[in-house]
């Protein structure tokens, strides 16, 4: 069965770009070499992460088996959750996500506290994620929301292989490899 893409979707997916409506699903073409996230997100769990689950998604809406709606939400988060990183670096967020983040939390050190806070809250799968009203919302399973800035994935297959049992550590790490640019353009255009 092949579902029609909803224009809101893909206009949140295209982060900004001219929307179009599609019948099928495209796995985002990854920004970055699949090693280059390492060592806070290992090629390994890239390949398994974006390359079997996220891939998987795409291809089961495409031909139609399982669940549309259970597959469409995976493949719409896990778009949102691979484009915004980056190679690990010092870089922090500055100017307006700064101004951003300060408004809503004070600081992004505060920031930080209140994600692993809410996250540890999570019980079994989920995603929690700044929204652009500067609040932070928690997702259980998959579920396409229209107001996600930054998204953390919180199964147990994101950080697993790279930081066993320590889901914190991966929550603290993550920060290291986060595209600002990209989170201050979902900013200034996802929906509200
Ligand atoms: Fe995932």
């Amino acid at each position: 069965m092949i579902m029609k893409y909803n224009f809101v979707k893909e206009f949140i997916l295209n982060e900004g770009a001219t929307p179009s409506i599609e019948d099928h699903l495209v796995q985002l073409k990854l920004p970055y070499a699949r090693g280059d996230l390492d060592p806070i997100m290992s090629e390994d769990t890239i390949n398994y992460h974006y390359g079997k689950l996220y891939k998987g998604y795409v291809d089961k809406f495409n031909s139609g088996e399982g669940d549309p709606d259970f597959n469409e939400a995976g493949a719409f988060l896990h778009k949102i959750y691979f484009a915004q990183f980056q190679s690990p670096s010092s870089s922090k967020p500055a100017g307006e996500i700064l101004e951003f983040i300060n408004k809503h939390h004070n600081s992004f050190n505060d920031l930080k506290a209140e994600f692993e806070e809410v996250a540890m809250k999570i019980q079994g799968s989920g995603w929690v994620y700044l929204a652009k009203n500067g609040q932070i919302k928690t997702i259980k399973n998959h579920a396409i929301r229209s107001d996600i800035v930054l998204l953390i994935d919180w199964w147990e297959h994101a950080w697993a292989l790279d930081y066993q049992a320590d889901k914190k550590k991966y929550l603290a790490n993550i920060w290291k490899i986060i595209n600002w640019s990209i989170i201050e353009q979902r900013i200034a255009t996802t929906d509200r």
